[in-house]
């Protein structure tokens, strides 16, 4: 059976960065699920699809073809059969993939790709929803988070680094906003697995918390 590392938790966190490091220590695939979330919610937006309208996200989803591929290491999120990386960082995308998460269709369409790849490759693989109900017989799961303080002053500096002038407080009412939507949604909501680990990454470097989640791999 091949290697799963299940890391969820919410917005900010850390675990795209984190889970690519462990990732690599192990030789496993770094599986971003949700940027496959983040992919269809740029294929809502760009087809004007109501956020408020779950018929028409349900109907919708239908049409997008999602897949992922690897180059040089890099994941690849592939809409329709157009590379999507560049667009799909912005924060209108974020927020519109927390309400696409909302939606049953959405998410089964999405988990099947998330399983299939789990079960032919070594995967570490970030999200909200992976220790609890994408791979729940994970060999390590980790529940990582950070206070929303902390997960907001981290947006901060990543968007004042790309050269934009972001209003903090914004991103952290956001940031909020997103973590309740993540955690009460009816389906697969967020929250920690009975069996995962918590790391609270508040005061920890990344090296720290690296090495906690290798650690539990031993
Ligand atoms: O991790 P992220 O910010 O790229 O995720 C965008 C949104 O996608 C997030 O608000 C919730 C959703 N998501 C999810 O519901 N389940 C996942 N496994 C991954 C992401």
């Amino acid at each position: 059976m091949s290697l799963n590392i299940a890391i969820d938790g919410p917005a900010g966190a850390g675990k795209s960065t984190i889970a690519k490091q462990v990732a690599k220590e192990l030789n496993a695939i770094y599986v971003d699920t949700g940027a496959m979330y983040r992919a269809m919610a740029y294929f809502m937006l760009q087809n004007s699809v109501n956020k408020e309208d779950s018929e028409a996200i349900s109907a919708k989803s239908k049409e997008a073809d999602i897949t992922i591929k690897y180059e040089n290491g890099q994941q690849i999120v592939v809409l329709n059969g157009e590379n999507v990386n560049g667009v799909i960082r912005t924060e209108e995308v974020g927020n519109m993939a927390s309400v696409c998460a909302v939606n049953k269709d959405v998410r089964l369409k999405l988990v099947e790709l998330q399983r299939a790849l789990a079960a032919k490759e070594d995967v570490v693989m970030d999200g909200r929803d992976i220790g609890t109900y994408v791979l729940p017989d994970a060999n390590v799961k980790v529940y990582l988070t950070a206070s929303s303080a902390c997960r907001a002053k981290r947006r901060f500096d990543e968007l004042v680094a790309k050269g934009e002038k972001p209003d903090l407080a914004k991103i952290e009412a956001d940031i909020i906003d997103r973590d309740h939507r993540d955690m009460t949604r009816e389906f697969a909501p967020l929250k920690q697995a009975v069996d995962a680990t918590l790391i609270d990454s508040s005061n920890m470097s990344i090296e720290e918390v690296k090495n906690a989640i290798i650690a539990l791999t031993k």
